[in-house]
């Protein structure tokens, strides 16, 4: 693809895109001193950055963010569906970032918008489900010796960024963004939550008091669904693989059983496990008419279309990101935003204040690789604890919360072993 400066749905929408973006400031404070002070410092003065993330209201605040710092920018959609092209629009008309994004873009068009994005010929680069350090690696590999590092923000591409460090195949320095205690523990259980739960009733309008809530996943994201279901009044089921993560479910008051049985009571379904086919053939057999499907793990790998497309005898749209599934034997399946991302597909994604903290991360990891530009060595970092701990101070300090600290007594009894009863 020939670089062009942006590969937009409609530049006319700029004027909405920057009332989004700006409505998504108010609740992003941490980010907005990073802001300033980036404005000030100037901490990427003269960094090329490449960005493969969702292309929402809270990622142009990001974007906004990078830039102030001196950043030079280009951001292509991680995902097909969850562009907001008002935003789009905004970033490029009013603050001249390369973008290129269209929601509902093609298979072919979102390659070629990571390939637009890395025609910039990035110095660094910033992922959600490493999809440019994958290009990269593939079929680039002639770029990467201009990439000082990247940074991933979800639990699905740390996992392939590990393996690919794992077989040394790996060639330059990631921070793991996600593993940051203020990203994970609050993106992912709040955030996606909070969201995923959004992006069902607003697909469906389903009450969700009283349904049969059966979730596949109980890590962190699963977790933070779990309790909001259970908020809404559902019958929370779970469905694990992991058996200390079953048993803190059952601990904390869920049901937990095999998926083959869970899949006979089930009204709705939700997979967040990163995994592939947790809801399979035999399943779909099992199911209940008029079973809700989605997933709000990061592939759209979690539900076998394949296997229920096979099965089905009819397929038909019933409302705006619902598909109807017609067996041969009558029942109804249907499947929300055709498997991918519910809380993106079908809603706006995390709210703003939570990623506040996952995009202050960002920020501050950025400016870490710029500031340790070949010092690292070609593997997955953590993101530094003084980042993490400042993330938090922050997010307080913006909430006129303080804490206590330490007196020198009690950081000596802390840190002795002599003293005991
Ligand atoms: N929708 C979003 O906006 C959003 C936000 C954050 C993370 N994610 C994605 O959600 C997924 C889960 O993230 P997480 O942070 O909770 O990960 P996690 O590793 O904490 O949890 C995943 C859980 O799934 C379990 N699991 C794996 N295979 C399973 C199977 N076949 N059946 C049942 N359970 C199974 C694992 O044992 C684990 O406990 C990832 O793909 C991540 O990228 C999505």
């Amino acid at each position: 693809m020939k670089l062009q400066a942006a590969d937009v749905k409609d530049i006319k929408l700029a004027a909405e895109g920057q009332n989004l973006i700006d409505w998504a400031a108010r609740e992003m404070p941490v980010l907005n001193l990073i802001r300033e002070r980036f404005a000030k410092e100037k901490p990427l003065a003269g960094q090329k950055l490449a960005a493969c993330l969702h292309v929402t209201s809270e990622t142009a605040n990001l974007m906004l963010a990078l830039k102030a710092g001196g950043a030079d920018i280009a951001l292509c959609a991680s995902n097909p569906l969850s562009t907001n092209d008002a935003v789009a629009a905004a970033l490029v008309s009013t603050h001249a970032i390369k973008t290129y994004a269209i929601r509902g873009e093609d298979n072919d068009t979102y390659y070629q918008h990571i390939e637009a994005a890395l025609d910039h010929r990035p110095a660094m680069t910033m992922d959600d489900g490493a999809d440019l350090v994958s290009v990269l690696h593939k079929s680039r590999q002639e770029q990467i010796a201009e990439i000082v590092g990247g940074t991933e923000e979800t639990t699905t591409g740390v996992v392939r960024l590990r393996a690919m460090a794992d077989r040394g195949v790996l060639r330059y320095p990631i921070v793991a963004v996600n593993e940051a205690d203020t990203k994970h523990m609050f993106d992912n259980r709040y955030g996606t939550g909070q969201s995923t739960i959004d992006g069902i009733i607003r697909a469906t309008n389903v009450l969700i008091a009283g349904k049969k809530f059966v979730i596949a996943g109980y890590g962190w994201v699963g977790r933070g669904l779990a309790s909001r279901a259970k908020g809404h009044g559902a019958d929370v089921i779970i469905t694990e693989v992991d058996s200390v993560k079953a048993l803190e479910a059952v601990m904390d008051g869920f049901r937990v059983m095999q998926m083959a049985d869970a899949a006979k009571q089930g009204d709705i379904f939700v997979t967040v496990t990163g995994d592939v086919n947790v809801l399979d053939r035999p399943h779909f057999g099992a199911m209940k008419d008029g079973a809700i499907l989605a997933n709000s793990g990061h592939f759209n790998s979690e539900i076998n279309l394949k296997a229920l497309d096979d099965l089905a005898t009819g397929v038909r749209q019933v409302r705006p990101g619902v598909q109807e599934y017609k067996l041969a034997d009558g029942r109804r399946l249907h499947v929300l935003g055709e498997g991918r991302l519910i809380n993106l597909a079908a809603a706006e994604g995390h709210p703003a204040a939570v990623m506040d903290m996952s995009f202050a991360n960002q920020a501050l990891c950025a400016e870490y690789l710029a500031k340790n530009a070949g010092k690292l060595e070609r593997r997955v970092y953590d993101v530094p604890d003084d980042i993490d701990a400042e993330v938090a101070r922050l997010k307080l300090r913006s909430m006129s919360i303080a804490i206590d600290t330490l007196t020198e007594e009690q950081k000596k009894y802390l840190s002795s072993w002599e003293e005991g009863t």
